[in-house]
């Protein structure tokens, strides 16, 4: 649909919801070759449940327990879930009720916080590459995150006051809110990983104490053919860690074993996967893996992803412990923002990794 107040030339004259239109048949960008359309023989994946607060409380059970888990899931496909992770209830479900303020919110009134090429804040619908192919069925908001005091101008908040201004206040304090608990939660699961590898458990934890972090809301609008599009398109996380947290809707896949397999819902759990730069990390022995999410006609769905990421300059190096000499690594040492860089360009043609992290 156009907007009839622009002309046809203009870039922004489309809808922003595309994806709420009322036909039976989805737009053809939308629509995904049939060697990556969603089949509905998904199986779950065995993915450990690992007890958090236990690992935090030093008993020497259930610290051994969660690493050894932790090692187990890490090294074979890189997801686990984690319970009694702290996070308090109610800032979850007022983080899910203001995702309806903004993503019902008028098209004009969410474009005021549009993502631009190249930023990590902001708005981003599939109406922005209306000409290409394999469109995601989603629209996000992204945060980028510092938890570092001189990076305060780069926060949640200060975002969401300056673009989105007058009404959306109470919003910006609770994903402020929400990216804090992450940043504290990510931190304590880099211990956990540290402790699974054998090194130092303050290792990573410093490592990561002064990351640039994105927190990501995904909403996937109800899909009225939903065996023929993606809500988000596989790729591996390029970032270090990613907390997800998802409704009860269901969607998350996992490519593992050759074969996709689901992540359920559970309203106990965050989904923790490695991401790229975590792999590197620990000198490939933790894994990234292949992920996407499915969308259904029946209902919407919401989910959360913080995305851990170093701080953009620091060197990316395993610690000795994993990689004594030059000629035992596997990657070269490298920052996060030329990985992203990198990643850009050699993916110039890949949307699905463009539209994730450009
Ligand atoms: C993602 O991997 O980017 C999104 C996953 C999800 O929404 O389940
Ligand atoms: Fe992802």
């Amino acid at each position: 649909r156009f907007n009839e107040n622009k002309t046809k030339e203009d870039p922004s004259n489309f809808d922003a919801n595309l994806l709420n239109q009322q036909s039976n048949h989805i737009p053809q960008q939308f629509v995904w070759p049939d060697h990556e359309k969603p089949t509905d023989d998904v199986q779950p994946l065995q993915v450990p449940l690992i007890d958090l607060a236990g690992f935090l409380s030093g008993d020497s059970v259930l610290v051994s327990e969660a690493t050894r888990l932790v090692s187990e899931a890490s090294k074979k496909h890189g997801f686990f879930l984690v319970t009694n992770h702290g996070i308090d209830e109610t800032l979850l479900s007022r983080a899910y009720l203001f995702m309806d303020s903004f993503f019902k919110a008028p098209a004009c009134e969410k474009q005021k916080a549009q993502r631009t090429w190249g930023q990590s804040s902001g708005y981003a619908s599939s109406f922005v590459e209306r000409f290409s192919s394999k469109l995601p069925w989603k629209e996000t908001l992204s945060f980028k995150f510092s938890p570092v005091e001189k990076c305060h101008s780069q926060t949640v908040k200060d975002f969401v006051s300056e673009k989105m201004g007058y009404g959306y206040e109470e919003l910006g304090k609770v994903y402020q809110e929400y990216a804090e608990a992450m940043n504290i939660l990510s931190l304590k699961i880099m211990e956990l990983l540290g402790m699974s590898l054998g090194i130092e458990r303050r290792h990573f934890r410093e490592f990561f104490e002064d990351n640039e972090s994105i927190l990501r809301l995904n909403y996937y609008p109800q899909c009225k053919q939903p065996d023929l599009a993606l809500g988000t398109g596989p790729h591996c996380d390029p970032t270090s860690l990613t907390i997800l947290h998802q409704d009860q809707v269901g969607g998350l896949q996992v490519f593992v074993d050759n074969k996709w397999q689901s992540i359920p819902p559970n309203p106990k759990a965050v989904v923790v996967n490695i991401g790229d730069t975590f792999m590197a990390l620990t000198n490939g022995r933790y894994k990234s893996c292949l992920h996407r999410a499915v969308v259904n006609s029946e209902s919407e769905r919401k989910s959360f992803a913080f995305f851990l990421c170093p701080k953009g300059d620091k060197v990316l190096k395993p610690p000795e412990e994993l990689a004594g000499v030059i000629s035992e690594r596997e990657y070269p040492d490298f920052t996060w923002s030329m990985f992203l860089e990198f990643t850009q360009e050699h993916y110039r043609a890949d949307m699905n990794t463009l539209e994730e992290f450009s």
